[in-house]
């Protein structure tokens, strides 16, 4: 750890079965009326209504935004701020997944602090201002952005990710309410329930990490390892879904705290120009990372061996983490994640793409946090490896 350390959360975190319905008196003492901010699922599965009930009992009225299509962009961000000052709303409320949440996050900082958003990306431009009060409600288990400090929006002019961290982007109230997760499908679960282990993980073995941070990473990780596979399963097993909901917030207020690193900042430049969801692209990466990185962790990884196979106490250390790294492929094998090339990605421009998707990677700085940090040509090399991963192999990438 350096000298000292840092460590922010919401102010308030509702979570549980039912939280949803705390959405009323937090809004209430925050403002008057409030911009929802969702999309057209949330709203065909009656979530965006009950909101509104909840909010019209407390004599608040609400506007919404149903825009958000895929993973955010800028012109989301601007298609909802133009809706947030021509009604006049003084308080945000996302409602749906991290892009419902993310977009939500941009609004909150810009509506005060003016520019475009991708201004704010590299402390270029410093939010200030007090932003405007956000309210987080996530519907899946999750990217943990409800309790991060961090958005992310596509740049539609030259195809980046852009991932902006500044502590205004924090929301002021997170709620977590596992009944709104079991409408996801197969496919959310898995992908959501992989981007929380990667966040986990890599909070974990980052060269950021903190005794805080430390302490939710692995409660996640073992929340995740233990529940993931029967939530995916049977999606109406609601122990299972609560579990997964506190472990992707616990892995969230652990990783905005002690930084994500390679399989993030190699996954953003793949959704950015491929469209595979966030959390397809880090299970695509994660297992083969991990083998890259695994002896500067050892200890790390084999903590988490140990959680996969509690029989693992007895190995060394070294074969736990050789632990650990099977073990994620198998989860991944189960969950049916495919490689890049199975999701359909041409190879040709694949490989065109590889020197920008390493450059971008690099810029985002996520890298630099990981245990063993990679150059250009090793960032390379290992998204050539990805494109064909074999989940099912027992062999590593380096035999
Ligand atoms: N800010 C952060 O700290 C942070 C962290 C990780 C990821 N992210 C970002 O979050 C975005 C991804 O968010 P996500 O993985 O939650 O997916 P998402 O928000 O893109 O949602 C994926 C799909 O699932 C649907 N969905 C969501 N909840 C559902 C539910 N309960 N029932 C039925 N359908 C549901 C959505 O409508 C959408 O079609 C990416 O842009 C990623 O970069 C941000
Ligand atoms: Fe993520």
């Amino acid at each position: 750890m350096e000298r000292f350390a840092t460590f922010s959360t919401p102010q308030t975190i509702h979570y549980g079965r039912g939280a949803f319905r705390e959405v009323g008196k937090e809004t209430e003492s925050r403002g008057s009326k409030a911009l929802i901010i969702s999309d057209q699922i949330m709203n065909d599965l009656g979530y965006v209504s009950e909101c509104r009930d909840v909010l019209q009992k407390e004599n608040i009225e609400s506007t919404v935004y149903l825009g958000v299509k895929s993973e955010p962009t800028d012109q989301y961000v601007a298609e909802a701020l133009e809706i947030f000052q021509k009604e006049q709303c003084n308080v945000v409320i996302s409602l749906g997944g991290g892009s419902c949440i993310d977009t939500a996050k941009a609004i909150a900082v810009v509506a005060t602090n003016g520019g475009y958003i991708g201004e704010y990306m590299g402390g270029k431009k410093i939010a200030e201002k007090k932003p405007i009060p956000h309210i987080a409600i996530p519907t899946t288990a999750g990217t943990g952005s409800e309790a991060t400090d961090a958005t992310v929006i596509n740049n539609t002019s030259n195809d980046v990710k852009m991932m902006i961290k500044q502590p205004s982007f924090m929301p002021d109230v997170a709620i977590i309410d596992p009944l709104l997760t079991v409408s996801s499908p197969k496919s959310v679960t898995a992908a959501t329930g992989v981007d929380a282990l990667s966040h986990a993980i890599e909070a974990y073995i980052s060269r950021k990490k903190q005794p805080m941070t430390d302490m939710l990473a692995l409660s996640a990780m073992e929340k995740i390892v233990g529940n993931l596979k029967p939530a995916y399963e049977d999606g109406n097993n609601m122990d299972a879904r609560e579990e997964m909901a506190v472990g992707a917030l616990q892995a969230g207020m652990a990783f905005t705290n002690a930084s994500v690193c390679l399989v993030h900042g190699m996954s953003r430049p793949i959704g950015a120009l491929f469209h595979v969801p966030h959390g397809f692209s880090n299970a695509m990466l994660l297992p083969a990372v991990l083998e890259f990185s695994k002896e500067a962790c050892i200890e790390r990884l084999a903590d988490l061996g140990r959680l996969f196979n509690k029989d693992a106490n007895s190995l060394s250390n070294e074969e736990a983490a050789e632990m650990a790294v099977s073990s994620v492929k198998k989860l991944c094998l189960d969950l049916n994640i495919p490689n890049l090339k199975g999701f359909g990605i041409d190879e040709n421009k694949f490989e065109q793409a590889i020197s920008k998707m390493a450059d971008d990677a690099l810029n985002s700085g996520s890298p630099q946090n990981n245990p063993r940090v990679p150059s250009k040509k090793e960032i390379e090399e290992l998204y050539r490896v990805c494109y064909s991963y074999d989940f099912s192999s027992e062999k590593s990438i380096y035999s």
